[in-house]
């Protein structure tokens, strides 16, 4: 479906954005873990999500929907081997994670995807998960889904991630919980702390020390309840659309400000955006708070490498943003993009073009230079990929943009073209 948006004038007003993703494929497979019954309050119902939910179901977890929660009747630790392969969509975070999770598990089980998905690479989970001891099979000798795996028997290792990821990562600690003896993460740059800050919710063993993480076996635990911050990731959209358009102010509330996910406010910031926000509760958890957008003038940056994986998610954004900016907007660390739902490095550069705008694109870097074409109204080609979707319409917004196939964003952020439509101010 093509989706027409009218130039925004000015943008204007106060928003929620729908629960982290992150946080709620976590919070769903750790409560199916859990003994008794806990409810996920607020959390994503999306695409990629709900493949989680049907995941977990066909597991033996018993989840009902109350209003915007969700209740979850946990299988204290033993799941049950499902009649059917368990079809993870466009969800890598999924696939990863119950990767992990069932090779802990006694059984068989067969994980795929949608097209998308069965191009992403799977050995980075397969080959530290065999090192454990689960035997995993798939295409090319397991680098691509389908995957067949069976699972038990697991013994802890030491794995230092190859590639900064912390899906890897998550799949590791979860395997971790039913193998002997301790499992140990190394990872040489931060990422997402999502899983170990729900471990200590839980009560699961985790023991961190500078970059190195580790859990152990664990016993029965008590389900609680979770609350689900505002994803940062989708805010992020309504920010980047605040700062290009003139004359407008927006504020999120109610998102999460985990700092292993906000490297984009940073770089933002180093652009000159007005940019201000606020860490209001849930210090032992995940920190939640608003954060306000102007219309800014913005500058090209140099971005730090080193932020990239603080900011993974939010790249095509930035280069929304860089189109507007003054002078050249340097992104590198770009690899691990072209290994996303699309080939993100170049939707980005395709994209951009499309706003007449300069781009070079390298094997793992992105030379922008700031400066759209005023003119024809601009089409968005979302490659199969919602946030490519949501970040060229972002990118357009101030002249007016087609999107094309703009259904995709509902693998994130279903009510997404709504909410920014809302923020169109009268007059
Ligand atoms: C995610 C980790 C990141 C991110 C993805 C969600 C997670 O992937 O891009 O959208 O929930 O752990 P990588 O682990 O591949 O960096």
């Amino acid at each position: 479906m093509d989706l027409l948006l009218p130039p925004a004038k000015a943008l204007r007003g106060r928003l929620r954005v729908p629960g982290d993703k992150s946080v709620t494929h976590r919070g769903l497979i750790l409560l199916s873990l859990a003994e008794g019954e806990g409810r996920l309050l607020y959390p994503l119902k999306a695409g990629d999500t709900l493949s989680t939910l049907r995941a977990m179901q066909a597991l033996g977890a018993e989840i009902t929907e109350e209003g915007p929660h969700l209740r979850v009747r946990g299988r204290g630790l033993r799941l049950k081997e499902p009649e059917d392969v368990l079809d993870c969509q466009n969800a890598g975070t999924l696939m990863r994670l119950l990767a992990g999770l069932l090779s802990g598990q006694e059984g068989f089980f067969v994980l795929t995807g949608d097209a998308s998905l069965r191009r992403r690479p799977m050995d980075r989970v397969a080959l530290p998960l065999r090192a454990m001891g689960a035997q995993i099979d798939g295409r090319e000798g397991g680098r691509y889904a389908p995957l067949a795996l069976r699972g038990g028997g697991l013994r802890g290792i030491s794995y230092t991630l190859p590639v900064p990821s912390a899906q890897v990562k998550s799949a590791l600690l979860l395997a971790g919980l039913f193998a002997d003896g301790v499992t140990e993460v190394v990872e040489p740059v931060p990422t997402r702390d999502h899983t170990e800050r729900l471990f200590r919710h839980f009560g699961l063993p985790l023991e961190t020390e500078g970059p190195r993480i580790r859990t152990w076996q664990t016993g029965p635990f008590p389900a609680r309840d979770l609350v689900v911050p505002g994803d940062f990731s989708s805010a992020a959209f309504f920010l980047v659309a605040a700062l290009i358009t003139p004359d407008s102010e927006v504020r999120v509330e109610g998102v999460g400000l985990n700092p292993t996910r906000t490297g984009l406010l940073e770089v933002l910031k180093a652009m000159g955006a007005e940019l201000e926000w606020e860490v209001l509760e849930g210090e032992e958890g995940e920190p939640v708070g608003t954060i306000t957008a102007r219309s800014s003038a913005l500058k090209g940056v140099e971005v730090d490498e080193g932020l990239i994986p603080l900011m993974v998610d939010e790249v095509p954004v930035l280069a929304a943003a860089a189109a507007w900016a003054e002078g050249e907007t340097f992104i590198p660390g770009l690899s691990e993009l072209r290994v996303k739902e699309s080939d993100r490095v170049r939707a980005i550069a395709h994209n951009l073009r499309a706003l007449g705008v300069e781009v070079e694109e390298g094997p793992d870097w992105l030379r922008i230079k700031g400066g759209v074409r005023p003119g024809a109204t601009p089409v968005v080609e979302p490659f199969h990929d919602h946030r490519i979707a949501m970040a060229f319409a972002v990118a357009g917004l101030p002249l007016g943009v087609r999107v094309r196939e703009a259904e995709w964003a509902t693998i994130s952020y279903p009510g997404f073209f709504e909410d920014l439509k809302g923020l169109y101010a009268a007059g």
